[in-house]
């Protein structure tokens, strides 16, 4: 039996496409990008008809059967169907390409954006160059009730914050993984062993919507803790988070 050139042509081109799959995704495991494939395969498309409608004849053989379709009146039942599933076909495809994906979008977000000099918070102005941690001076001066704070700050936490920044302050509480962008984690080494406990103090009462715009464009779900907290509360929060990762927040002074 002869093959249509039709069929011909669609094979040859199928044919070179698996084997492209094949060398591009199995045997250079994906090294190549996939939009070189499909400048290759425009390339094979054009090639092949080239060849199939080399001669007058060939290129009639080549369309007789879409002809055919089109013009023969016995063909009229597959004609009606084949051009209500083309466009159709053509219409989810381009209504699949416009779907918005549930990846978030590359954009760079600053994690540790400058703090502004002073902010409001608890209704007062606060200049955050000179605040400190009025507990911080007891960790050396009485150790015995610098630790009843830090147990009140670790108790503050288990009530608050591990439900986002984990148990083990390792940012995998509960919830984190529905959040975007992720709460941090603070035994990592980048997160507040970098940062001074006034910088603490400022992101921790005014959460989220505190942060200035180059934070965004993801809207952060720290919540704002002045409105839920006290002051000395998010003090002790912060002893406890120092004192159970084991880092030393940053100051001025040398060390
Ligand atoms: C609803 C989830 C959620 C809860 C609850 C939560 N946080 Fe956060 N927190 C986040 C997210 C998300 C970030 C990262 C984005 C950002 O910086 O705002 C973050 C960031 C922070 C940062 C900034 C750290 C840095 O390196 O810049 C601190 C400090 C912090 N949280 C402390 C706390 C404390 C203390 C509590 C409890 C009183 C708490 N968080 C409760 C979600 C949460």
């Amino acid at each position: 039996m002869r093959i249509p050139k039709l069929l011909q042509a669609t094979l040859v081109i199928a044919g070179v496409y698996v084997v492209f799959r094949l060398i591009f995704d199995v045997l250079l495991d994906h090294l190549i990008p996939a939009s070189l494939l499909t400048m290759y395969m425009f390339f094979v498309v054009a090639g092949v008809f080239m060849v199939f409608t080399f001669t007058e004849e060939g290129a009639a053989e080549l369309v007789a059967p879409i002809k055919a379709l089109v013009e023969d009146p016995s063909k009229r039942l597959i004609r009606n169907i084949v051009f209500v599933l083309v466009p159709m076909a053509a219409g989810y495809g381009a209504y699949s390409q416009a779907l918005p994906g549930l990846e978030a979008p590359v954009e760079l977000r600053s994690i540790h954006p400058a703090p502004p000099s002073t902010a409001m918070i608890f209704g007062k102005r606060v200049d955050l160059l000179s605040l400190e941690n009025p507990y911080r001076k007891l960790e050396s001066g009485d150790p015995d009730q610098f630790a009843e704070l830090v147990a009140a700050g670790g108790a503050v936490y288990i009530k608050n914050c591990q439900y986002c920044h984990g148990d083990k302050l390792d940012g995998q509480g509960p919830y984190a993984q529905g959040l975007n962008p992720l709460p941090l984690n603070f035994q990592d080494i980048g997160t507040i062993a970098q940062l001074q406990e006034s910088y603490l103090f400022w992101r921790i009462s005014t959460g989220g919507p505190g942060l200035p715009d180059e934070a965004t464009p993801w809207n952060s779900s720290m919540p704002v803790w002045q409105n839920f907290l006290t002051e000395d509360e998010i003090w002790k929060v912060i002893l406890y988070l120092y004192d159970y990762t084991g880092h030393r927040p940053r100051s001025w002074e040398a060390h």
